[in-house]
């Protein structure tokens, strides 16, 4: 059996998820893939990390190792009652891990459905999103929202997925054949700053509790005055994400991409400045690839390094992705890669 995993994007929604707001991201064309069988069990090899891992379904201590990632899966789907036996196989793909293009989300999502498959446990989409941010959150230990699961479980080529977190309600929105994403990894790696990510949520859960509201969805820009400067500063870059992410849906759907670009960059100058999780380099990548005429830019995914987007005219995608590789190269000793990816369908057997 072969599973085969995408990575994700974020066209736009940056860190509205865990206040239960909007988001809007695609699944893309650079995946994880599993190809093995049944086993009694679980023997895994990593061509990224070219080692071979194991361990018995029930034995499932931390090991602080990427099969980690593969025990949180049968640490969670044992604690909801689900009975997994063991799996042998190969881990394979082209997602560069740890780039902010969710590899984690997307070797769990990988597991999940192959497990799925072979244990006929009968799993909805939604299910597996569901389990594997519950393993992420449980025994990873990050604090995310459900947008990467979500956007890993549910996508669809040719198309972006519109998101509200809080119902669970979904869109599917067309995105232009005509206009490619340019993904550029800035070559600085994220995990160190998940204490951040951490911090920035709890403030944004106290400013809704002191506005006695249950999601971001619920809180206008005029009640921020009520909150201390931090909270209404991080509160309201949230509350207009949202209204862009309804924005961008909307522009997407009347084919104004000029627009949708203008409300990506506008976002990302708003993180940058208001929320605090931008850096020089994705800064850089932003300004530059918006002076060579790009229709938009944005980091993607929850920032500090990591990578950003930019959307640009298909046939122009590589030229732009080279001129401003060179140039970032020019500047930062980084070890920075460019992909152009298109939005791809989610998980798959
Ligand atoms: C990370 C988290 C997501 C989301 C983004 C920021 O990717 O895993 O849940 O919060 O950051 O939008």
């Amino acid at each position: 059996m072969r599973v085969k995993s995408p990575g994700r994007v974020n066209l736009i929604g940056e860190h509205t998820d865990y206040s239960l707001g909007y988001v809007m991201p695609m699944a893309i064309n650079l995946y994880t893939a599993i190809e093995g069988e049944k086993a009694d069990e679980v023997r895994l090899y990593s061509e990224y990390f070219k080692e071979e891992r194991s361990f018995k379904p029930e034995q499932l201590d931390r090991k602080g190792s990427w099969i980690d990632y593969v025990k949180g899966i049968y640490r969670v789907l044992r604690e909801e009652g689900y009975s997994a036996g063991g799996m042998k196989g190969r881990i394979s793909g082209n997602l560069p891990i740890g780039s902010g293009l969710s590899s984690s989300a997307s070797l769990e999502l990988a597991v999940l459905a192959f497990l799925n498959r072979a244990y006929s446990l009968n799993l909805s989409r939604l299910d597996m999103a569901l389990l594997a941010k519950k393993a992420e959150n449980e025994f990873v230990g990050v604090p995310c929202g459900i947008l990467d699961q979500f956007a890993i479980a549910f996508g669809k080529q040719g198309h972006a997925v519109f998101l509200d977190t809080d119902t669970l309600d979904y869109e599917y929105v067309p995105f232009p054949e005509d206009v490619s994403v340019l993904v550029f990894y800035t070559g600085v790696k994220r995990e160190l700053a998940s204490s951040a990510y951490a911090e920035r949520r709890a403030i944004v859960e106290e400013a809704l509790k002191m506005l006695g509201k249950r999601t971001s969805k619920e809180v206008s820009e005029g009640e921020l005055s009520k909150l201390p400067p931090l909270h209404a500063r991080y509160l309201g870059y949230v509350v207009r994400e949202n209204g862009r992410v309804l924005e961008v849906r909307d522009a997407l759907k009347s084919g104004d991409i000029e627009y949708v670009g203008e409300l990506l960059t506008a976002a990302h100058w708003d993180i940058a400045r208001n929320y605090g999780v931008s850096c020089e380099e994705l800064d850089f990548f932003v300004r530059k690839v918006n002076e060579l005429n790009a229709y938009g830019a944005r980091l993607t995914g929850a920032g500090f390094g990591g990578s950003a987007i930019a959307l640009v005219d298909r046939e122009k995608a590589e030229q732009f992705g080279e001129t401003i590789l060179w140039e970032y190269k020019q500047k930062f000793p980084w070890d920075a890669r460019y992909f152009v990816v298109e939005p791809s369908e989610g998980v798959r057997v």
